[in-house]
């Protein structure tokens, strides 16, 4: 027999990356303000109807996933997937008494509740699809299809790759421009009516201090931004009140089901 000595670093670590995930997923609940305000935007560009069952795939802590199920009202349904498994805490914890609303723990691959069915008026995404490695875009287009009912909508709003975005060591960037996604769209298929345009959105932050939290909360979590902060800094204006803006090249991408 083989005794398993434990071993007080590895467990150490576990806990570090345990209150790290947590740290985040708190961050990011705190300092997301800007970019809530532009998935509210784009999500009541939609025009979802009262009884619509939405989907909001990579819905972090939930707060528009709770602003959709506030539009679809009590005969509708709001459900919210994320891998993050402290976010979907946040997230259920905050909206418990929310009857229409409901939060899993998943993702746009490996699956969510209803993924095989044509279940969903609505297939939401914000500020997540450009996180997806792109084969996974592919599944993740395929999987939104076939849990669309038909005449069912598919609506993305996601950052798109800057041009002169400087590569940083062991940081996960962004790779596809508005070209890029409506290549890969006509490459899948079986969507039709697909619309890829890509605004510029100005995200405004109270200080740098609060950017760069907000930076690293919201997916660069494998960024320190202290370590990069020239790299970093160029990537915002300070205005004269001493707030930044930073200028997201943004992708807004709507399809439909036949
Ligand atoms: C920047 S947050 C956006 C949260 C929220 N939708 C918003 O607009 O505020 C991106 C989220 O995408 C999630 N995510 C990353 N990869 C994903 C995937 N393959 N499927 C679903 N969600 C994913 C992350 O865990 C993270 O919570």
């Amino acid at each position: 027999m083989t005794l398993v000595k434990y071993d007080e670093t590895r467990h150490a670590c576990n806990i570090c990356a345990k209150m790290e995930a947590d740290a985040n997923a708190k961050a990011y609940d705190e300092v997301s303000g800007p970019q809530i305000e532009a998935g509210s935007q784009f999500i009541r560009e939609l025009n979802l109807s009262l009884g619509d069952k939405v989907l909001d795939m990579g819905c972090g802590t939930g707060h528009l996933t709770k602003y959709i199920a506030d539009i679809v009202g009590p005969d509708g349904q709001a459900v919210g997937i994320d891998p993050d498994a402290e976010r979907i805490k946040i997230a259920e914890e905050k909206y418990k008494a929310v009857g229409n609303l409901q939060f899993y723990v998943g993702n746009s691959v490996i699956g969510f509740p209803n993924d095989s069915e044509p279940y969903y008026d609505v297939h939401i995404s914000t500020n997540a699809f450009h996180w997806v490695p792109d084969d996974d875009k592919r599944i993740y287009i395929q999987k939104a299809h076939r849990c669309l009912k038909a005449g069912g909508k598919l609506a993305i709003w996601c950052a798109a790759k800057m041009l002169n975005e400087e590569k940083i060591e062991g940081a996960h960037t962004l790779t596809q421009v508005q070209e890029g996604y409506r290549d890969m769209f006509q490459e899948v298929g079986l969507f039709n009516n697909v619309v890829v345009d890509a605004p510029i959105y100005p995200y405004r932050y109270e200080s740098f201090e609060e950017f760069k939290r907000w930076f690293k909360a919201s997916a660069r979590q494998d960024l320190d931004p202290d370590k990069h902060a020239d790299l970093v800094k160029k990537l915002v204006t300070t205005e004269d009140d001493g707030q930044v803006t930073f200028k997201v090249p943004c992708i807004h991408i709507t399809a439909c089901k036949n």
